[in-house]
């Protein structure tokens, strides 16, 4: 191949071989956009022996000497994904003099500091557009785009796997285990799923643009994290029932109480932008004091969508690399993390489903330690589904974490109540 940007990558799997099919595909269309031609000069990989249609073999190596002390390869991708070697991969590449172009949303949120200092003193760039919802360009669209702007708020679907299951359980009524095992049989869901359906993949993404929003360091210990794996066919009923559906929502915002950071499901209005986004569709909604609320939707990973951004950030990389580094694109990160506000100080309405034994007078002694802590009850509804049983479910006014965590765990201690299966945040897009 030819060109005038050597280009380094290490990792070939799904997003690679993309990155390699848009270089060497599009490379007159990048050369009279950027006035260079950037191009792959080596690629680490760990089997030499696999298929990697359209990778000519001599690129490929499995030592990573060949691409990190190259000296005439400026810029390494890399898509190798977890955290070793990849942290040290990048690390010896930064202090090489390369700029760097990382996929890897993990590493950036549990590592960003050493790896952000390590750029900047080497007086490179380290960029990572794709870390964060695959093909939707929001890390540039943040640093650069809405730098007049002082973003309050950012509500996100910014996990597929979770929104095609939660999605699918809302289409079909199914339950959470029956619509993982088919997600799983489909290739939407890993084989180990913890770090999608706990809510991992989407807080490291968070952490991310927590980060550049509140324009401090995140530690990924502080924000609040809730998977779906309780979440139950009957508890996507009820929300339907009430006007809502339940998405996995990444949220960081600034409130009374000081910034917020969690991933939680959370019961958003029908009729709310974010409702509509289906299937592994991510979506951000993004609100700048001065542009007000811009909303970004398209498709969070997947081999294309993923090696566009990518190449992307290398395309912006080529056409600065004889330029003073761009302070807007590199990261200065404090080495003290930012306080974030506890989640018991944050206020939200609350949907609560619980079973009781069938008897007079279990309304009023819930109703009663609600009140204790000030909590008061906007929508109710009561079933009987098994003779002598009951069914409640509440949804209440905004209420402090704290006193729900309190009233539940009084109304836990109650003869007459039999179990708590769900606590949902209802989310109302307001500022508290
Ligand atoms: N897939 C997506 O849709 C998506 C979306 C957004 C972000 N990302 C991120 O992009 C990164 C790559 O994901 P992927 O789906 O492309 O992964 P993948 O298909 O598993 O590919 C990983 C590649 O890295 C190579 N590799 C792994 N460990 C290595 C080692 N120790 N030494 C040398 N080579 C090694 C593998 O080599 P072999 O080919 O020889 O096995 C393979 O080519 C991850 O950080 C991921 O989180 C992925």
């Amino acid at each position: 191949m030819n060109y005038d940007v050597a280009i380094g990558m290490l990792g070939c799997g799904t997003v690679g071989s993309g990155v390699a099919r848009l270089l060497q595909e599009k490379q007159n269309l990048y050369a009279q956009r950027v006035q260079a031609v950037p191009g792959l000069a080596r690629v680490l990989v760990r089997d030499l022996a696999r298929e990697r249609p359209g990778i000519p073999a001599e690129l490929l190596t499995l030592d990573p000497a060949d691409v990190l002390e190259d000296p005439e390869i400026q810029i390494v991708i890399e898509v190798m994904g977890g955290i070793e070697p990849a942290r040290e991969y990048i690390l010896q590449a930064l202090r090489a003099g390369k700029h760097v172009v990382t996929a890897n949303k993990a590493l950036i949120a549990r590592h960003g500091l050493e790896l952000f200092e390590a750029a900047a003193e080497s007086g490179v760039a380290l960029h990572f557009e794709a870390a964060v919802a695959g093909g939707i360009p929001i890390i540039q669209t943040l640093k650069r785009s809405l730098v007049a702007n002082q973003v309050d708020a950012i509500y996100g679907i910014i996990n597929g796997t979770t929104n095609y299951i939660l999605s699918a359980m809302t289409e079909a009524g199914s339950d959470f285990q029956a619509v993982l095992r088919e997600a799983q049989a489909q290739g939407f869901a890993e084989s180990d799923p913890t770090d999608d359906i706990e809510g991992f993949d989407a807080a490291y993404k968070l952490a991310i643009l927590a980060g550049l929003i509140f324009d401090q360091r995140i530690d990924m210990q502080q924000i609040h994290r809730v998977g779906i794996q309780r979440i139950s066919a009957e508890d996507i009923a009820y929300a339907r029932r009430f006007g809502y559906v339940i998405k996995l929502l990444a949220i960081a915002r600034r409130t009374e109480h000081g910034m917020e950071a969690r991933v939680n499901p959370t019961m958003i209005p029908q009729d709310h932008p974010l409702a509509s986004v289906n299937g592994v569709y991510n979506a951000l909604l993004v609100n700048g004091d001065a542009v007000g609320e811009l909303m970004f939707y398209g498709r969070g990973a997947g081999q294309m969508p993923t090696a566009s951004s990518i190449v992307g950030d290398v395309l912006n990389l080529v056409a600065e690399l004889d330029a003073p580094p761009n302070v807007l694109m590199s990261s200065p990160l404090p080495a003290t993390a930012a306080v974030l506000s506890p989640a018991e100080r944050v206020m939200n309405r609350y949907y609560i489903r619980l079973q009781t034994h069938d008897k007079p007078g279990v309304l009023g002694q819930i109703g009663a330690l609600l009140g204790q802590e000030e909590i008061s009850i906007h929508t109710l509804v009561q079933t009987k589904n098994n003779p002598g049983e009951a069914e409640l479910v509440l949804i209440s006014h905004p209420v402090s974490e704290l006193r729900l965590r309190q009233a539940v765990a009084q109304i836990r201690q109650l003869e007459s109540v039999r179990e708590i299966d769900s606590i949902i945040r209802v989310e109302d897009f307001r500022f508290h």
